[in-house]
C-alpha cells in the first residue's frame, strides 16, 4: 500500500517547486533586463533580480524551519512561461512592441509565483509554521508589488509606444 501522504508532503513538494522556479527566474531576469528597451523597465527587472535573491534566501529559511534540505524539483510550468518570454524577446527584438511583450511575459511569471506563495502561506498557517507564514507573506507582497509596478509601466509607456508604432 502506498504510504499515506499528507499536507506536510504537499507543502514540502511545493516548496521544492517554487525553489526551482525562483532559481530559474534569477537566471532569466538579467536577460530580460538586457532585452528591455526603456531604462525604467531595465531598472524594474534589475530591482526584481535583487528581490529574487532575497526570496531564495527566505525559502532556504522555510526549508530549515520544517527541518528539510533545501532542494529544487523541476517545474515544467515555469520553464514553459520563461520559454515564452524568450520567444517574445526573439520575435519582437528591435520593435516598438518589445517592452510591452516583455512586461506581459514577466507578469505571467509573477502570477505563477503569486499563486504558489498564496497556497504555501495558507498551508503554512494550517500546519502551524508561524515563522514560515511571515517569510512566505513577505515574498508574496513583493511579487504582488512587482506585478503592480509592471502594470503601471505598461500603461504609462510601453503599451502606447507599441500601439503607436506604424
Ligand atoms: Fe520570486
Ligand atoms: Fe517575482
Amino acid at each position: 500500500m502506498a504510504k499515506e501522504k499528507t499536507l506536510d508532503d504537499l507543502f514540502y513538494d511545493t516548496l521544492k517547486d517554487i525553489y526551482y522556479a525562483e532559481r530559474q527566474i534569477l537566471k532569466a531576469l538579467p536577460k530580460m533586463a538586457r532585452g528591455a528597451q526603456s531604462a525604467e523597465l531595465k531598472a524594474a527587472f534589475e530591482k526584481h533580480k535583487e528581490q529574487t535573491q532575497g526570496q531564495i534566501e527566505r525559502l532556504q529559511k522555510v526549508f530549515e524551519i520544517i527541518g528539510k534540505r533545501a532542494q529544487g524539483k523541476t517545474c515544467e510550468a515555469i520553464e514553459g512561461i520563461l520559454a515564452e518570454g524568450e520567444e517574445v524577446m526573439e520575435e519582437f527584438k528591435g520593435t516598438a512592441a518589445l517592452d510591452a511583450g516583455l512586461i506581459s511575459a514577466a507578469q505571467a511569471v509573477e502570477h505563477y509565483e503569486i499563486s504558489r506563495y498564496g497556497t504555501l502561506k495558507t498551508w503554512a498557517q494550517t500546519l502551524g509554521h508561524k515563522e514560515a507564514v511571515k517569510l512566505l507573506d513577505a515574498t508574496l507582497q513583493e511579487e504582488g508589488q512587482t506585478d503592480e509596478d509592471l502594470t503601471r509601466l505598461a500603461v504609462a509607456t510601453s503599451n502606447k509606444r507599441a500601439a503607436k508604432a506604424a
